[in-house]
């Protein structure tokens, strides 16, 4: 089972909580983790405050013609729509104890996360994955860790049903809650000429998150013309990102061009996170039996609530190649969006920079090809934050600053994932997947 750090809980509440998960352990089925709680209640919903508003389009380093494209044709952006998302982003009353918004785990002020290793949602019950930021989601060709969902509108139903998140029994069960609501018979008149319903509900969200565009950082200054506008330890961590560091097999639209604007492929990669706690091919193999293909809900609650969540990509495809693999994700604003990965597992920048430098070091069959030995010196590792933290948007710039810090510190004390020999020894054979 999955250890989940209690931020700030006293020692009664702790044990409270080891008490409760316990008993709802010894009611779980095999292969399966049980719901844990965290904490008795969801954390205090946020507010939305300056840096929740819409944001400009006219902010340095924008890519105008992948915005264009980011809007569907059948949800165009209206200022009355994107008012009505913005209001239901924040709205505990979605859930179904009216204690969990979008917000609980996509704070503003946290970068759009939650900024915990996994989320906890309703009745302070915790899940498997990180909560991404919400920040540039529309440029995501898919959305979650596994690319589940293709759209934001498709997105935005899942947690509203899923019971560690905010718990409702149906889309409708929401409707219900807050269509008896005056302001929300207006704002739904005025921006889809109806009464409050599941699908506007959704096309609403979506429009709010799609305003969600943040750039205008050093990065996009220095890229703009201004070669002053990142530190020369930020530019060599540049060059190394497209180079030896290798980053760009992933983190790029293609190898061939840098790539300035999002830092993705849209693509699924395993590179060895969380695969050594679990024994993925028994949990594929009962994966494959109970998860039906197709079935969005079953996969959802798979991904969020069991150990099936360390399967990635596979509990959608079913492709054994998929095993782990999960989204590479965009890397603006990184610094403010930690911990790292699919399950929170790495704390600082300089932990992921040591787990890419051994290569994973893992045995692991379906480890990605480009994940390999880097031999990158200390200096080089400095090199990579520095570009990773001059991506930081203006509105966060300080919070960066004092995250920075925050991380050079610990990094200069602790790091737990740093191999030297495993990082300039040689390329480590890779064991053979299993017959399918
Ligand atoms: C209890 C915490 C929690 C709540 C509440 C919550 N989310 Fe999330 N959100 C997460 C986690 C965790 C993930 C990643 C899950 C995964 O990938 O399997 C996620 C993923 C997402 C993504 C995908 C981003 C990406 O880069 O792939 C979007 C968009 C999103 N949430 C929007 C919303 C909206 C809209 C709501 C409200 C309707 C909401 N979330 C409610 C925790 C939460
Ligand atoms: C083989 C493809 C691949 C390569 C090469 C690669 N990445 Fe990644 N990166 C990914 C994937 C996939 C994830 C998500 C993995 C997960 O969570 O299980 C990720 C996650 C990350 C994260 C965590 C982001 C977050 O929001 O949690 C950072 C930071 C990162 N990569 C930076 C880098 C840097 C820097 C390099 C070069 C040293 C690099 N990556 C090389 C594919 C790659």
């Amino acid at each position: 089972m999955r250890i989940v750090k209690p931020i700030g809980l006293s020692i009664e509440l702790i044990l409270i909580v080891a008490l409760a998960t316990l008993m709802l352990c010894v009611t779980a089925g095999s292969g399966q983790a049980a719901i844990q709680q965290i904490s008795p209640t969801a954390p205090p919903i946020p507010t939305a405050g300056r840096l929740a508003q819409p944001k400009s389009s006219r902010q340095v380093g924008v890519p105008a013609a992948a915005t264009r494209a980011a809007i569907p044709k059948d949800n165009p952006q209206t200022p009355e729509k994107i008012a009505l998302g913005q209001k239901l982003f924040f709205d505990g009353r979605l859930s179904a104890d009216g204690s969990v918004a979008c917000s609980t785990c996509h704070d503003p002020a946290r970068a759009f996360t939650d900024r915990r290793p996994a989320s906890i949602g309703i009745k302070g019950r915790a899940g498997q994955r990180n909560a991404p930021t919400i920040l540039n989601a529309l440029y995501n060709k898919t959305q979650f860790w596994d690319g589940r969902a293709k759209s934001l509108e498709e997105q935005a139903a899942l947690p509203i049903v899923n019971s560690v998140e905010m718990g409702q029994p149906s889309l409708q069960a929401t409707v219900d809650q807050i269509a008896g609501i005056a302001e929300y018979q207006e704002a739904f008149k005025r921006a889809f000429g109806t009464s409050p319903n599941g699908g506007d509900l959704l096309r609403a969200i979506a429009c709010y998150e799609r305003t969600q565009l943040a750039f205008d950082s050093s990065f996009d200054h220095f890229i703009a013309g201004d070669p002053g506008a990142i530190d020369p330890s930020a530019k060599r961590g540049w060059e190394l990102f497209n180079t030896r560091a290798r980053c760009n097999k992933c983190h790029a639209l293609t190898e061939e061009k840098r790539d300035p604007t999002n830092f993705t492929d849209n693509d699924f990669h395993n590179i060895g996170i969380g695969i050594i706690r679990h024994n993925v091919v028994e949990l594929a193999r009962q994966a494959e039996q109970r998860v039906a293909s197709g079935d969005s809900l079953a996969v959802d609650s798979a991904a969020i609530q069991t150990d099936f969540s360390v399967l990635g990509r596979f509990l959608i495809t079913k492709k054994q190649s998929d095993i782990a693999s999960f989204k590479t994700p965009n890397l603006r604003n990184v610094l403010v969006t930690g911990p790292y990965f699919h399950d929170g597992s790495q704390e600082t920048l300089w932990d992921v920079m040591d787990h890419y430098n051994k290569g994973a070091g893992l045995h692991n069959p379906w480890l990605d090809e480009d994940i390999q030995p880097l031999a990158l010196s200390e200096q080089d590792i400095d090199d990579v934050v520095a570009f990773l933290a001059s991506l930081t948007s203006a509105d966060y710039k300080e919070q960066g600053l004092r995250e920075l810090t925050r991380q050079r510190a610990l990094s200069r004390t602790e790091r737990p994932q740093r191999d030297t020999a495993r990082a300039f020894g040689p390329k480590p054979d890779r064991p053979k997947p299993p017959a399918p």
